[in-house]
């Protein structure tokens, strides 16, 4: 297999699309290719590691971030998805009633999955801002967490819609 000279790699990266990406409230341009995933622009190329690399396929959650409010997956969503809408990671996250809440109740175990669960709750509690118990199994049933973690989460967002009032 012929191995592309330094000449022939930048020629092919000077040839990526330029993109426009708005990131926790900061434009950003990039050089990329627009079917890459955002999880791995966030992580590989901007650095912003926050945001967690599990299964890769969708199943898992702890790649979740907002794309104009909405959870989404980072590993299924394209950096051609993302154009002209606003990127929100756990780096950006401004609900701090929400994170006051998880470090209340100790929720973090190995911590893996928790910037997917906080960004799927944060979600969560834009909508519904005192969410019911069956809504809060329902938004965050896609969030899986191998420390069994679960109780806690559900208590954290318990306690936030007590002072929801
Ligand atoms: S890494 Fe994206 S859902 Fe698991
Ligand atoms: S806290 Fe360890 S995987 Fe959820």
């Amino acid at each position: 297999m012929a191995i592309p000279s330094s000449e022939a790699a930048q020629d092919q990266s000077l040839a990526m699309p330029s993109l426009n990406l708005t990131i926790n409230g900061r434009s950003f341009t990039l050089n990329a290719d627009p079917n890459m995933p955002i999880l791995w622009a966030l992580r590989d190329i901007l650095g912003l590691t926050g945001t967690k690399y599990g299964c890769g396929a969708g199943l898992c959650g702890a790649c979740t971030v907002h794309v104009d409010g909405q959870p989404v997956r980072a590993c299924l969503t394209s950096l051609s998805q993302v154009q002209g809408k606003q990127l929100t990671t756990i780096e950006g996250l401004s609900n701090q009633k929400l994170k006051n809440a998880w470090a209340e109740h100790n929720v973090p175990q190995c911590g893996y999955c928790q910037a997917g669960q906080l960004m799927s709750a944060a979600a969560l509690v834009t909508q519904h801002p005192k969410p019911s118990a069956e809504q809060i199994d329902a938004a965050m049933s896609g969030n899986l967490c191998r420390c069994g973690t679960y109780p806690r989460i559900k208590a954290a967002l318990q306690s936030y819609a007590k002072q929801e009032g």
